[in-house]
Order: C-alpha cells, then sequence, then structure tokens
C-alpha cells in the first residue's frame, strides 16, 4: 500500500493548523528542515516541529537538509518527530552511522536521503545494518515546485531491489516534482512513498489531488 505525505513546504505557514488539517486523509506529513548551508534556503526547525506535534497525531516524516544532522536528533525528537531521515552528503561516513544509531537508541524511526547525483550503491553500508526508509530525491533539494528528474527512476528500481534482497519493510520515499503521474512512474520503478508539495497544496481541491496521487496508483 502506497503512502501519501504532503510536504508543508508548500502550505503557508500563517495558518499551517488549518493546512495540516487539511491533508488529514494523507498517511504522513512530511516536514522540510534546511538550514541554509546544506541547501540555499532556510524553512523551519525544532520549535515549528515541536508546535506541529501538539496539533495532529499524523505520522511526522522529518527530513533534515542540513549539515552535520547529528546535531539534531535529540532535539527533533524530543520535539516529537516520528521518523528523522539525514542526507548520506551532510557529513562523514561514521558520523552519519552515528546519527542512525542514536536514533535507535532514542526510539524513532530512522531514514537516509540521496541527493540526485549520489549512487544508488551508497546506501548498502547503512542498509545491511537496518534502516526504516530510504529517501531519493527526484530534484536537487532546496526548493518546492520543481520539475521531476525522470533519470533518478533506475536509482529507484536499484534500490528496491537492495531493500528486497538487504532489508524488507525498509520504506523506499520519493521526494520532488511528484504528481500523479510522476508518482505512477516512481511506484512502477519501487517506491512506496510518495511526498508531494505543490501537487497537494497548490490544488483547489486538495483531499481530491490526496485521491488522485492514491487512486491513480491502484488499477
Ligand atoms: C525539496 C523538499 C521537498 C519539496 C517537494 O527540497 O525536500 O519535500 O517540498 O515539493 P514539490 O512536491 O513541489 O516538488
Ligand atoms: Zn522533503
Amino acid at each position: 500500500m502506497v503512502k501519501i505525505a504532503p510536504s508543508i513546504l508548500s502550505a503557508d505557514f500563517c495558518q499551517l493548523g488549518k493546512d495540516i488539517q487539511a491533508i488529514s486523509t494523507a498517511d504522513w506529513v512530511h516536514v522540510d528542515v534546511m538550514d541554509g548551508m546544506f541547501v540555499p534556503n532556510i524553512t523551519i526547525g525544532v520549535p515549528v516541529l515541536q508546535s506541529i506535534r501538539k496539533h495532529t497525531d499524523m505520522f511526522l516524516d522529518t527530513h533534515l537538509m542540513v549539515e552535520k544532522p547529528g546535531r539534531f536528533v535529540a532535539p527533533f525528537v524530543k520535539a516529537g518527530a516520528d521518523l528523522l531521515t539525514v542526507h548520506l552528503e551532510a557529513d562523514m561516513p561514521p558520523a552519519i552511522q552515528a546519527a542512525l544509531e542514536e536514533m535507535d537508541t532514542l526510539g524513532v524511526k530512522k531514514g537516509i536521503a540521496l541527493r540526485p547525483i549520489t549512487a544508488a550503491e551508497a546506501v548498502l553500508p547503512y542498509l545491511e545494518k537496518g534502516l526504516d526508509l530510504i529517501l531519493v530525491m527526484t530534484v536537487e533539494p532546496g526548493f518546492g515546485g520543481q520539475a521531476f528528474m525522470e533519470h533518478q527512476l533506475p536509482k529507484i528500481a536499484a534500490i528496491r531491489s537492495y531493500i528486497e534482497k538487504y532489508c524488507p519493510g525498509c520504506h523506499l520515499e520519493v521526494d520532488g516534482g511528484i504528481n500523479a503521474q510522476t508518482g505512477k512512474q516512481c511506484v512502477d520503478a519501487g517506491a512506496d512513498v510518495l511526498v508531494a508539495g505543490s501537487a497537494v497544496y497548490g490544488a483547489a481541491d486538495i483531499p481530491a489531488a490526496i485521491a488522485a496521487l492514491r487512486g491513480d496508483l491502484k488499477g
């Protein structure tokens, strides 16, 4: 069953509570945390996630686009994140591994994310140790509303085969330029979690947009 995770990056931050309520038919809330260093944009941080947590019981899928993300594992867990995803490019491998181990210790689900340039094989050392999610970026991280990179599809398929071999049950999420059509391409390649920002919040009818992402995938 495919999960839909609308990205609140495309929400109106002045009415965030209302905009989160509007996606209650989705599965997860995707929270994009950016530090202005790992990516050229600054979004939201720990206090905002804490407020979101008070407002909803939905699963908070937290995508950390920050340098040296290990610094923020404990604060985001304390604030109420359900899953933390760290970018492999954001620190040296031992530090990424240590961040994942801290997630285990603190009882939060753990994921790794890959920029478009990072090869599928990069997930292997982490996947063999166990992961809850791998996130394949289908745009350059930093901004919503960009065009889907079709050349990421073979990478999605390769990672799906690694997951089946080494860690069945690990989710495979895609993020960037996802709509009903590109989402279907990703699911056909092996993805099972679709992040969508502008395709959900840019729609006149948000529940219908979520249903389209889901419904087109059923046939
Ligand atoms: C981009 C973020 C995405 C973004 C997706 O760096 O990670 O989650 O919000 O937005 P769309 O769906 O508009 O490409
Ligand atoms: Zn994201």
